[in-house]
C-alpha cells in the first residue's frame, strides 16, 4: 500500500527542550493512524511540522509524495485539512456563514456544506450564531470546516478532548464514514478507548520518542499475558493458560459443560502505556 506520509529522522528542538527526538514512521493511504501520548509528549508539534505550522531542525518528512517546503503551497492545502488547537470560527457568522466562507476559500462546491453538516449531526443548528454553539457544536463545526474540500488526509489534533460521550460518537462517526470513502486520517489523543475504537494503528509518543507502533489488536495480544479467565456455572473463578497444554483442561470443561463465561484478559492500551513508559497517558 502507498504511503500517505513518511516521517525519517525527524527531530525539534526549542531553545534546549528536545521536542522531538529522531522520530520514524509512515502512514498508509486510507488507515486512520492515532499518534498517543500524555501532555507535553509532542503531538501537537508533530501535527504543525506535518501541516508546515512550524519547521523541523532535521530528518525528512514527506506528506502525499509532497517535501517539507511544498507545505504553504495551494496543492498541499486543497489535499489537507487541519483540526488543531488554534482552529477559529467566526464568531458572528451563522454555521452555514461560516462553512460558505470556507467553500470559497477553498473553491469547494457549496452542496459539500449540507452534505458536511448532515455528516456531523449539525443541519439542524445551520443557521445558528458561532457565538452562540456549545463547546461540542462549535468543534463539530470546525471539524466540518476541515473537511469541507473533500482533503484526501485530515489532521486532527485531538478532536474530542473534553467533550461529552454523545458528542464524541458523532464525530467517531463522522470520521469512520469519511475514513470508508479512502481519506486518510491522522489524529492525536490521549483518549485511549477513542484510539482503540477508531485507529488501525497507534503509536506511543513518550517525551519525543516512539516506544510502539502497531495494531491496538496487535499492542494487546503483544503485552497480554496469554490467559484464559474462565468462570464456571458452579461459580468457580479460574486462570488458565493458552498454551497448548492446558487444551485438555478447557477442552474438558467444555465437554462437561462447565463453562459459564470464558475469555483473554488482554490489557488496555492505557495499561500497556503504563507498563512500556512508566507514565499514564492522561
Ligand atoms: N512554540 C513552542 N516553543 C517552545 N516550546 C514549545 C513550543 N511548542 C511546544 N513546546 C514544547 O514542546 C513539548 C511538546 O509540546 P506539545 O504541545 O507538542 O505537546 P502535546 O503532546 O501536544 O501536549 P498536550 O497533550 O498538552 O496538547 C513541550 O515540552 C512544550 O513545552
Ligand atoms: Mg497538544
Amino acid at each position: 500500500m502507498k504511503s500517505a506520509m513518511e516521517v525519517k529522522e525527524l527531530q525539534k528542538v526549542f531553545g534546549k527542550n528536545i521536542a522531538i527526538k529522531h522520530v520514524d514512521f509512515n502512514v498508509k493511504q486510507g488507515e486512520i493512524f492515532g499518534l498517543l501520548g500524555p501532555s507535553g509528549s509532542g503531538k501537537t508539534t508533530m501535527v504543525k511540522i506535518l501541516t508546515g505550522e512550524l519547521s523541523k531542525t532535521a530528518g525528512d518528512v514527506n506528506v502525499l509524495g509532497m517535501d517539507s517546503s511544498k507545505f504553504k503551497t495551494s496543492d498541499f492545502k486543497s489535499k489537507v485539512g487541519i483540526l488543531s488547537d488554534n482552529s477559529t470560527l467566526y464568531k458572528r457568522l451563522s454555521v452555514y456563514d461560516n462553512l460558505k466562507l470556507f467553500c470559497k476559500l477553498y473553491k469547494a462546491p457549496l452542496h459539500h456544506i449540507d452534505d458536511i453538516l448532515h455528516d456531523v449531526h449539525l443541519y439542524e443548528e445551520r443557521f445558528k450564531t458561532a457565538s452562540d454553539l456549545s463547546k461540542g457544536m462549535a468543534q463539530r463545526v470546525l471539524l466540518a470546516k476541515a473537511l469541507i474540500h473533500k482533503p484526501d488526509l485530515v489532521f486532527l489534533d485531538e478532536p474530542t478532548s473534553a467533550l461529552d460521550p454523545g458528542t464524541m460518537i458523532h464525530i467517531h462517526r463522522a470520521l469512520q464514514k469519511l475514513n470508508e470513502v479512502g481519506t486518510t486520517i491522522f489524529l492525536t489523543t490521549h483518549n485511549m478507548e477513542e484510539a482503540t475504537e477508531l485507529c488501525d494503528r497507534v503509536a506511543f509518543l513518550h517525551k519525543g520518542e516512539l516506544q510502539e507502533l502497531d495494531s491496538p489488536a496487535a499492542l494487546r495480544y503483544k503485552y497480554s499475558d496469554h490467559t484464559f479467565h474462565v468462570e464456571t456455572v458452579a461459580g468457580e473463578r479460574m486462570v488458565i493458560k493458552n498454551e497448548p497444554e492446558t487444551a485438555d483442561q478447557v477442552r474438558q470443561l467444555i465437554a462437561n459443560r462447565q463453562v459459564k463465561a470464558m475469555h483473554t484478559d488482554n490489557p488496555t492500551l492505557g495499561q500497556i502505556f503504563l507498563k512500556v513508559t512508566g507514565k499514564e497517558l492522561v
